[in-house]
Formats: C-alpha cells, structure tokens, sequence
C-alpha cells in the first residue's frame, strides 16, 4: 500500500497555529487580526462555571470587540444545538466565531459557521452529501483539553439522535478553524480522568492515522512526534495535573495528532467509538482510549514495520528485536497504558456484550472502517469488542481485589 499505489495525496491546512503558556491572552488582537468585530463564542457550562469564559472574553473586550456568548455546548453536539447556534449567530449579526472548550465546543463552532454560510441544517452537510463550497466565517480555536485536536483537523463530529449515529461533516479545509490558539495553562485543572481520556483520543489519532491507508509522508512525520509525546507525557499529566511541561507536550501531541488526520479519517478504533458514541452517550476519549489496543491487537499483522516503528517512538527498547516483536511490544504497552491511566471499562461505559452485534454493524457501516490497516467486516469488529470488554472485566478484577487487600 501507500506510496506505490496512483490516488493523488495532498496536504493542506489552512489553520494558523499560535501557542504558549498564556496565550489566551492574545485571543483579542488574534481575533481583531481577522477582521472580526462581533464574535459568538461557542461553549459550554463547565468552561462558564470554570470562570475560563470570563478570561476570553476579557480579551476580546479589550482589543476592542463586542462577543456574544453561546454557552449552550453539551458533550457529543447534536443537530439541534448545532441548528440553533446558527440562527442566534444571524439573529446576533455576529462575523465571527470563538470555539473555548473541548472538542464539543469546537465541533459546534465549525458546524455553526457551515450552516450560517451555506443555510439549511447541518444534517445537509455530512461528508458525501451537499459539498461545503465556501469557507466558515473566521473561527478562532481555543481547546481546554488536550486530545481531539479538532481545533487543526478539517472535521467536525455531530450526534444524530435519531439515527443513533455520530456523522462526520467536513473533509475540506474550508471548515477548518483559521486560528488554533493553544494555551497549555487552560488543561491544569483538568481531571485526571479527563486527562487520561483526552490524550488516549490524541494517541488514537497519532496511532490509527499513522497505520491507514490515507497516510503520507507529513502525516507520517506529525503522528511520529505525537506518539514521543504521549509515551513521555500522558502518564506525568495523569499523575501531576499541574505539571506544566507534560501539559504544554500533550497540548501540543493533541495538535500535531489532529494534523495526521490530514483530509481523511482514522480508522477501525474511529470507526466504533464514533458509532458505539451515537449508542450511548460515551465521553469519545475514553470510549477510544478503551478501543485502542484491542483494535491494535487485531490490525498489527497488516502493517507490522509501521507497528514496530510505533514502539520505537513510544520510547521501547526495540534494539535487536524483529519486526513482529516489536510491533507486538506496541500493542502490549497500550493494553497497560490503558489500565494504568484508569481508563473505564466498556460496561462502566455503559453497553453490554449483548449489543456487540449491533455495535459491530454500525462500525462496519462507519466511513472510518474503510483505509484500516487489516481488512475488517462486522464478524471482525465482533471479536474486537470481545476482547475489548475482556480488557474491561480484566479492569473490574484488579479494582476488587485492590479493595480487598489490607
Ligand atoms: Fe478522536
């Protein structure tokens, strides 16, 4: 696969990427930069509560504008939200968009600026339908955690509650943000168990887009670094919140993991927490975090010298191992990563074997399924659930017998 086969590859990011510790203090002048006078600033009720909304709009007041507050966001953003941030977005005669806040808030935002550009509903827009022609209105990122990396990817992910479904809507760099701003400072007081969700979806990224089909030479070279990161950071951010080295790294993984993405999608992993996420509603982090090396388990055989090179960047000793060791000790090291960052168990999650059926056929259906390393139908996302929730019991184990010791 990849370089040998004839599909033309491109690369384009039309986002500019801004970062330092306290960079949210230049929100304003960056948002003035684009010309922007009355920005709608899409959030949700914990950033409000956090107090994090009243430090972005400070910058935007002083740098002279007049910002509008949507603070309506709730995990998993569903049509309805979408829909109707787009119409207080008209009604406010806003000319811009803020997005601060996880993945949700962020999604939001891009959906919001599709629809008030091209009219409708967002449900119009899911990839493979009406094409998004024009460019959002100018959107500055902000993230507060560190993992979708939406605030760089070309996608937003919105539930559809009827279909039970989570749909994908972009695939062009016109629904990109046009500024990521990246303050590190913003994810300290996460916790822990957002930390470690979080950057599970970064490494997510890094890993699957790494593996797939859709892979180039620059996705390649961003998920590579990603992965160095999360081998070296995510445990030190779980275990000291307030670390701001190990936050400033997974800030920065979650963004260049957000850039492997490219224009395409992830794979089997993306394929069944976004589809099991429009099941029950499953925070996407820890959902995928749960799914990761299951779905290793399963692909590494496809794709063994990418596996073993994903060892070497986790930092494992690799010297003098075969390829196949190798990319086994990849697989190994994120079955205990994910026990050792408490990542909730599928049932703690909220399914139960007996929809493994049914969760096999939405992934199968999912575009994501399509560019996964090892050739996959729904009997073999069966089995990766199977072990998926073994993992899990597993989990459930080691807890009572913790509790049951002295
Ligand atoms: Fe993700």
């Amino acid at each position: 696969m990849t370089v040998l086969d004839t599909a033309l590859k491109a690369y384009q990011s039309p986002t500019r990427m801004v970062h330092a510790i306290g960079a949210l203090s230049a929100l304003g002048d960056e948002a003035a930069s684009l010309k922007v006078k009355r920005p709608l600033v899409v959030t949700d009720q914990g950033i409000v509560k956090a107090g994090l909304l009243d430090e972005a709009l400070n910058p935007l007041r002083s740098a002279g504008l007049d910002p509008v507050t949507y603070a309506e966001v709730r995990a998993n953003p569903g049509i309805t939200l979408v829909d109707a941030g787009a119409r207080y977005y008209k009604s406010e005669r806003c000319d811009g968009l803020v997005a601060i806040g996880g993945g949700s808030s962020i999604d939001t935002a891009k959906g919001i600026g599709v629809v008030a550009v091209h009219g409708g509903s967002i449900v119009q827009y899911e990839w493979g339908k009406n094409p998004i022609h024009s460019r959002i209105p100018p959107l500055v990122a902000v993230p507060t955690t560190a993992g979708t990396g939406s605030e760089v990817t070309l996608w937003a992910v919105i539930t559809d509650p009827d279909r039970k479904i989570k749909f994908n809507v972009g695939g062009t760099p016109n629904i990109a943000a046009w500024v990521a701003l990246i303050d590190p400072a913003l994810s300290v007081n996460l916790p822990p168990a957002v930390t470690a969700g979080t950057g599970m979806d970064a490494l997510t990224h890094a890993i699957e887009c790494y593996t797939m089909a859709y892979h180039q030479p620059f996705t390649d070279a961003v998920a590579l670094l990603a992965m160095d990161y999360c081998g070296r950071y995510l445990r030190v951010a779980f275990a000291q919140g307030h670390n701001l080295e190990a936050r400033y790294h997974m800030s920065l993984a979650a963004m260049l993991a957000g850039l492997a993405y490219g224009t395409d999608s992830a794979g089997a992993a993306h394929a069944m927490s976004q589809s099991a996420g429009g099941v029950h509603d499953a925070p996407h982090g820890a959902l995928t975090g749960r799914l990761l090396a299951p779905v290793m388990e399963y692909n590494y055989a496809g794709e063994p010298e990418r596996f073993a090179r994903i060892a070497q960047a986790l930092g494992l000793e690799i010297h003098g191992k075969s390829v196949w060791k190798a990319a086994e000790a990849s697989v190994e090291y994120v079955f205990q990563l994910t026990e050792d960052l408490e990542i909730p168990s599928l049932n703690e999650l909220g399914f139960s074997e007996d929809e493994i059926p049914l969760l096999a056929e939405k992934a199968e259906a999912d575009s994501q399924t399509i560019g996964n390393p090892r050739d996959v139908d729904a009997r073999g996302y069966q089995k990766i659930y199977a072990r998926a929730f073994e993992a899990g019991r597993h989990r459930a184990v080691a807890r009572t017998l913790a509790h049951a010791s002295p």
